[in-house]
Formats: C-alpha cells, structure tokens, sequence
C-alpha cells in the first residue's frame, strides 16, 4: 500500500490544541504506511495562499478547524454535507480538483451506530440543543437519517428559527425555557451546544423526563462524561459521548487521503482518553 510518502494536517489558528494528529499518527503506524499528519497554526489572512501552494508541500488533504470552516468551504468544490451544513471541515484533492466535505455528520451517526444501535429506527421526535455549526451537522445528520421532527432549541431563539429555514419543515424551533416540557416525547436528546464543557455553565436538563427507550448524545468530550451524559446513565438510558464522535469524524478525511479505511478501536480510543486526561485542555 507503500506508494510514497503523503503527508496530511490540521489546519487551524491556533492548532495546538487539536487532537487529530494523535488519532491520524496512530492509524498511519496501524497501516504501516509512509506518510505523516502535522499540524498547521495559519492565520486567516494566510489561508487561500496556504491552500494554494500546500501539495508542494506533500500535502494530499487536510482537516480544517477554526476558525477556518467556512473559508474552506468557499475555496473548494463541496459535497452535498458540506453545503447543507456551511462548514468544511475536511478537504482533499479530487482528479486536479480541491473538493471538501463536513465528517461531523457522520461522525455523529457513525458514533450513535457503535453506542446504541438501532437509535434511528422509527425516529419520530429528536431534540437538539443549540444553534451554531455543531448543530448543524447534528441536525443535517438527523433529517439524514429520517427523524420525522427535529426540536431545535437555542439560547438565541432566532438561531433556532433560522434553521427551519434552513434545513425546512422538519425542523421545529424551540425556545430554550421550553426544552423539559417536551423531553417526555423524544426518542433522542443531543447536546450541540458548549454547556456543560470544563469552565461553562452545567445544562439545565431534567433527563428523568426522557422516555426510557430515549438515546442521549453530548458532542462535548472535556469532561469525557459530561453532567448530561452522567444523569442519563443514572437513570439507565443509552448514551453516546463526544469522543466518540471526534474518532468517527475522522475516519473518512483517513480513507480519502491514504485510501484505507481505519478503525474506532478501544486501543485508539484509551490513547486519546490519556491525553484528554493528562492535558485537560478545553476543547469541543
Ligand atoms: P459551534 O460551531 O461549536 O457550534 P457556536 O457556533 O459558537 O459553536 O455555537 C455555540 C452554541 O452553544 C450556540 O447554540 C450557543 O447559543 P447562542 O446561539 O444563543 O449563543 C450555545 N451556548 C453557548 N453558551 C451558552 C450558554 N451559556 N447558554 C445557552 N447556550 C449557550
């Protein structure tokens, strides 16, 4: 599988804090290949130029985080994901072409398919919390995968009502006091907003209302168990963490750039964790 050496990165500013070259080192050593994941602190400023000019630098493909989504999305040619959400966060190069994708769709699904399998079967009412780009891959993710209704609750209620716009009728948009009055008809509660993170606000959530076939899924993984994620568990109910949709998101930048594709092990998953543990850094 050895045709050379490729390299990949996270490009970011800053990108310090980004755990995707953990992941992508240890599925590059898994496959024995040759090739290497770096990371890229570049300003916004530097972006197109660094886009421009980076397969010089042996570059294949990249994964894009702030605060440089949306500029990837506007310099490539994008996937339907990618457009529905407005975000790129991976980028590769396609028969001359500069091409991206958003792999927090599926890193979502993918995440929920390996905790709790069957959560979209007969998937009537989901709620999700917040309004900004995470939830809009979270919500894109659903309508996907057939949710009848999607609650969209936000702090800044026209955010939520943007969405409906947005992503069209399907979509219900809820104001934030009004999230524990409905909790009792949904099959799926996801949190997509920054609460409950180290150094935010806990959620103000009454999970004892959720149905007890309900399926509760956190994208934030500092603290790996965030207070929603341990209440659901308290009272028994299926759970899928952040971290687990962090690996899952970045399966498929692995596949299109080095052309096999990884795997989620209990291995790579312990590996994060230590780090997770030993830095503490925050991050979602
Ligand atoms: P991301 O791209 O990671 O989703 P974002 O676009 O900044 O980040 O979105 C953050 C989300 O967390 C938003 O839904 C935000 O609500 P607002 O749209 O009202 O800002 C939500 N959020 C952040 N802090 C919050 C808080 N203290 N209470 C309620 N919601 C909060």
């Amino acid at each position: 599988m050895n045709e050379g050496f490729r390299a990949a990165c996270v490009i970011g500013w800053p990108a310090g804090h980004s755990r995707s070259p953990l992941i992508h080192n240890y599925w590059i050593k898994r496959h024995g290949l040759t090739a290497e994941y770096r990371r890229e602190a570049v300003p916004p400023e530097e972006f197109a130029a660094f886009i421009a000019s980076w397969s010089e630098r042996g570059y294949v493909g990249a994964n894009v985080t702030l605060p440089h989504k949306e500029a990837a999305l506007a310099l490539s040619q994008p996937d339907d994901r990618a457009k529905a959400v407005g975000a790129a966060n991976t980028l590769w190069l396609e028969g001359g072409a500069l091409r991206s994708t958003n792999t927090d769709v599926e890193g979502f699904t993918e995440n929920l398919d390996a905790a709790a399998p069957g959560w979209d079967r007969g998937l009537a009412d989901a709620i999700v919390l917040g309004a900004g780009g995470a939830a809009r891959a979270v919500v894109y993710a659903l309508l996907q995968h057939g949710a009848e209704r999607v609650h969209v609750a936000n702090r800044t209620f026209e955010k939520a009502e943007a969405f409906r716009a947005r992503f069209g009728e399907r979509v219900h948009p809820l104001h934030w006091g009004e999230v524990n009055a409905r909790l009792a008809g949904a099959q799926l509660l996801a949190n997509a907003t920054s609460l409950g993170m180290t150094g935010q606000p806990e959620l103000d959530i009454n999970v004892s209302e959720l149905p007890p076939r309900a399926v509760v899924i956190d994208i934030v993984y500092v603290p790996l168990e965030t207070p929603l994620l341990a209440a659901a568990r308290k009272r028994g109910l299926r759970t899928a963490d952040g971290l687990g949709m962090l690996l899952h998101q970045a399966v498929r930048g692995f596949s299109l750039w080095f052309g096999v594709r990884p795997e989620v092990t209990a291995e790579l998953r312990d590996l994060v964790e230590a780090d997770l543990k030993a830095g503490a850094t925050v991050e979602k």
